[in-house]
């Protein structure tokens, strides 16, 4: 990587992010403080990031002609994705063509994009251990690899399905018996990003609990690429998507090591630099492969407050070949902070009454729609005890309301 430039002058370092929600917010400042100039792309004006970034541009990034016509007329150093839904065959065309480095790498972004690569790489290529798992094509395919069919073995009961292009928990749903089989085929295919919708069926797993291993990939002193892990994750989902983490959860110590050789195997084949967000489930000393992030994870925002560098600071330090800190510097939590109404341009009440909570922050990510369940800010609490932090936490985003104005 050349030197750190000066925004604005042909020297400038320029880093466009593909996706400008609370996560691309975050990169955008890290990078800021670093000097770097920032693009920030979303498919809606005034996202959170584009708020902070030199500049904005508003795209339909599934869109490969438009992609490419942006990446070619911009010609950034990196391109970060920071959502999944992206034309990744117009990354990887770009990526080959010498044109553009993104980040971690084209093909990771393309196979973590959709549940099917990711899973097969996992659990076929690379041998880790994840829940026993079918693809379908139709309702019938799907009853099928439930109940198994001429000697096949089934998934069985309970399981949970998933479009295999969809994030958030979006069109997810879990199937305790036959009568749940065809409404879940018909929310996966109401939700799912394409259309002609393609499922994944997992076996449902009962774990004891569930992290995320933030990995960094970054450079040491002589340019090779080491592999450095943060305390784990802990974290907790209602419909698929998170309401709570916190830092650090407690491990047995040989599944603390499963995770980082899972976490380290993975990211290994994914390659490239910068932060990854691996999702595991534990139980005892025995943990699972669920899935994997190419970028900073939505449960990692309370790294906001637990790590001396935080996981948008890894990720902008470890793309651009810097060295990186992963400590801790106290134990914490976050809760997210949800919309409630549904509105524009609404109004916080109550934030200071969640700032007077001793060691508690908030983001307010400044979104312009408001919708009852959109997370809108998180509310972030460190303290010695873990526990403490996490009730203190979920006391602060509590007392943060959104209304209309
Ligand atoms: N096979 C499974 N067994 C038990 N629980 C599961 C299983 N698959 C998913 N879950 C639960 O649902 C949550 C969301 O699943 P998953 O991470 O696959 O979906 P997602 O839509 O990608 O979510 P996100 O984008 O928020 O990470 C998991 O964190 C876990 O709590
Ligand atoms: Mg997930």
């Amino acid at each position: 990587m050349k030197p750190l430039g000066t925004p604005g002058t042909p020297s400038a370092t320029r880093v466009m992010l593909l996706g400008a929600g609370e996560l691309g917010k975050e990169v955008v400042i890290a990078l800021q403080r670093l000097g770097v100039e920032t693009i920030a792309v979303d498919r809606y004006a005034h996202a959170p990031g584009q708020q902070v970034a030199h500049h904005a541009r508003t795209i339909d990034m599934t869109d490969p002609e438009a992609l490419r016509a942006l990446i070619l007329a911009e010609r950034p150093d990196l391109v970060v994705p920071e959502i999944e839904a992206i034309a990744t065959a117009a990354l990887e065309e770009l990526e080959a063509e010498g044109v553009v480095t993104v980040i971690p790498t084209a093909r990771a972004t393309r196979l973590t994009m959709d549940r099917e690569g990711i899973r097969r790489l996992a659990a076929e290529t690379l041998g880790l251990p994840t829940s026993p798992y079918r693809f379908c094509d139709s309702v019938d395919e799907l009853r099928a690899a439930i109940d198994g069919t001429s000697g096949a073995d089934g998934i069985g009961y309970p399981c949970v399905v998933k479009p295999v292009m969809s994030s958030s928990g979006k069109g997810q749903s879990r199937i305790d018996g036959p009568d749940d089989v065809t409404p879940a085929w018909e929310h996966a295919m109401a939700a799912g990003r394409v259309h002609g919708g393609r499922v994944i069926v997992e076996a449902f797993i009962d774990f004891e609990y569930e992290i995320t291993q933030l990995t960094v990939r970054a450079r040491d002193a002589d340019g090779e690429t080491l592999t450095h892990f943060c305390e784990p994750i802990g974290h907790r989902q209602v419909g698929g998507d998170y309401v709570e983490s916190w830092q650090p959860h407690p491990m047995h110590p040989t599944a603390r090591r499963r995770a980082q050789e899972i976490a380290g195997i993975v990211t290994a084949n994914l390659d490239g630099l910068g932060v990854f967000g691996v999702e595991l489930f534990v139980s005892g000393e025995q943990v699972w492969f669920s899935e994997v992030s190419p970028r900073p994870h939505d449960t990692g925002m309370v790294t906001m407050v637990t790590q001396w560098q935080n996981e948008f600071e890894l990720h902008a330090r470890a793309i651009l070949g810097l060295p990186v800190d992963t400590g801790l510097a106290s134990p914490g939590a976050s809760a997210v902070i949800y919309g409630g109404v549904e509105g524009t341009g609404i109004v916080y009440d109550g934030v200071d009454e969640a700032l007077r909570i001793p060691h508690s922050d908030i983001r307010i990510f400044g979104k312009g729609d408001s919708h009852v369940s959109r997370r809108m800010g998180v509310a972030l609490v460190r303290d010695h005890d873990v526990e403490v932090a996490r009730r203190q936490a979920t006391h602060a985003a509590s007392l943060v309301r959104p209304r209309l104005a």
